[in-house]
């Protein structure tokens, strides 16, 4: 049977169902008590000991932890491991990430551990590794894992602390409470958590920060469509006031480097809405444990280190951790370990067919509607109708002049908002003969959804095709992903191609970085 993690990239925890967590988990805590015990043989098993399996370390950010963590799981497997000196590659020649990693990829490496300031990389290596594989005639494409992507996710990271929660709760998995304290806005490790926690079956999230380091909206609705119970608080001291505090604390340290000017210059004060102090530490409850994906300020530890030596501390278990679960995922992605996986596997398919360009029956309104631009009648054209439906006049007006532009409907004829209903609509006439052929209604319903196509021929409506919300809005150059920090940014010249898939709320989120937009803003 096919090893379904094999050659597998993990960019984002949701990666892994929770079916494939767990197994990784399960494996996690055989490899611990086979090394706990010395059972040399078992813990021979997890190994992929071959010399020649390439692991790549590509670290565009500083990192102790997980870069070391991992060159340590890779000594365990025996294999080849090679580090990027980033800092003196040729990224400073402004080589794009889809060459050099193709070229590393030459020389036999199979897998990628990734850390970059730049949101979505992974995704983007995940594409462009495939197409390389095709090139190079290669059976498996080369796998690419998240190491920390900017503010956007930390999926190996959220795999130790799973593991580690796990463990604290003696592998229960029927509730969990948990308060994530500090940088929740910039904090990728607390972003991960989100789709992560979902192994536990009834989740209660504290967030506690300051408004200026709360929790993205976006992240605050993922916990919430999940099912999670969701409460808010500004400082340790407010939430400690409003009673009914959690039994375990996962602290993320005030990320400086991700800051703009304003909120650095403000760190002192609000460092101290969420530092653990003494006087607070009798209003916990007995057993309670900090965790903390590290690093700690030296200076400004939001965990005192007096803490170190009390039950409270669980960042150190939760650290060693780190190795365990990367050498579980590496042996699950070099197809080592994981054949004997039966559960269910996600991916998310973003090819979703679907039709999003319905014709009207015009037998009804072929007598009766004609459109007439101002006073002239229309004998021949387009008339696309229903625009922007529901929104204010200005931002209806806006909106045709994207419509326009994006379809090059230039000539003559014009553009009407009207009233429909309570609200506002946008019309746009266009006499003549103009041809729109499919790709052009295809990016109409792109820049347009919801509105109507009526082709007129003789003064009548010959034909009538509405247009609802398509999937996915990919394949145009007008369109791009605003996070300036996403891999697909046009800033960036990766050479991205901007592509989104629709939620659930009719927005369209980013492939990569996984930001959410309007149909609008995808156009802006
Ligand atoms: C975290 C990271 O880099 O996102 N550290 C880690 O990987 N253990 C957290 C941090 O930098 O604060």
């Amino acid at each position: 049977m096919k090893n379904r993690y094999q050659g597998r990239s993990l960019a984002v925890i949701d990666d892994l169902s929770r079916e494939e967590r767990m197994y990784l988990f399960m494996k996690s805590r055989e490899l611990k008590e086979a090394l706990k015990e010395e059972a040399l043989e078992v813990v021979d098993r997890f190994r992929i000991n071959n010399p020649d399996f390439g692991i790549y370390e590509v670290f565009l950010e500083d990192s102790t932890r997980t870069r070391e963590s991992f060159r340590n799981a890779a000594q365990f497997h025996g294999v080849k491991l090679g580090t990027l000196h980033a800092a003196s590659s040729s990224f400073n020649k402004k080589e794009s990430y889809a060459d050099t990693f193709d070229n590393l990829c030459g020389y036999d490496n199979m897998i990628f551990i990734v850390r970059s300031k730049l949101e979505g990389v992974c995704r983007w290596l995940e594409k462009s590794g495939r197409e390389y594989a095709r090139r190079m005639g290669l059976e498996i494409p080369p796998a690419f894992i998240n190491a920390g992507d900017g503010k956007h996710e930390h999926p190996t990271q959220e795999l130790l602390d799973e593991l580690t929660i796990l463990e604290d709760n003696k592998w229960d998995t029927s509730t969990l409470h948990l308060a994530l304290v500090g940088d929740l806005y910039h904090g990728r490790t607390v972003h991960s958590k989100a789709d992560g926690l979902t192994i536990f079956d009834k989740v209660t999230i504290d967030l506690v920060a300051p408004p200026e380091l709360a929790m993205p909206d976006a992240y605050i609705k993922k916990m919430k469509a999940h099912g999670y119970k969701v409460r808010i608080f500004s400082s340790i001291d407010d939430y400690i006031k409003a009673g009914d505090v959690a039994g375990k604390w996962y602290f993320t340290r005030p990320q400086l480097e991700r800051m703009g000017e304003k909120i650095r210059a403000r760190q002192d004060e609000l460092r101290g809405a969420i530092t653990a102090r003494e006087d607070q530490l009798p209003q916990l409850s007995d057993g309670t444990v900090f965790y903390h994906p590290l690093p700690r300020n030296k200076q400004y530890p939001t965990i005192p280190t007096f803490l170190d030596n009390t039950p409270f501390n669980g960042w150190e278990r939760q650290s060693a951790n780190g190795r365990i679960v990367r050498i579980i995922l590496l042996g699950l992605i070099a197809g080592t370990i994981g054949a004997d996986f039966t559960g269910k596997v996600v991916r998310k398919d973003n090819n979703i067919e679907e039709d999003f360009i319905h014709e009207v029956e015009i037998t009804g309104i072929r007598s009766g509607k004609r459109y007439s631009e101002g006073v002239q009648p229309i004998n021949e054209g387009y008339v696309i109708d229903h625009i922007c439906k529901g929104d204010t006049p200005g931002e209806i007006r806006d909106h045709m002049t994207v419509v326009n532009r994006v379809l090059k409907l230039t000539g003559r004829g014009g553009e009407w908002v009207s009233r429909s209903g309570d609200g506002y609509k946008g019309i746009i006439f266009r006499p003549g003969d103009l041809v729109l052929d499919d790709k052009m209604i295809k990016k109409l319903a792109a820049v347009a959804p919801g509105c109507t196509l009526n082709h007129i021929k003789k003064g009548q409506v010959e034909r009538k095709l509405r247009l609802t919300t398509p999937p996915r809005i990919y394949g145009f150059k007008e369109i791009s992903c605003k996070n300036p920090d996403c891999i697909s940014h046009p800033e960036h010249s990766e050479g991205v191609p901007a592509d989104f898939e629709r939620m659930g709320d009719d927005t369209f989120r980013c492939v990569y970085c996984e930001t959410s937009h309007t149909f609008k803003k995808v156009w802006g």
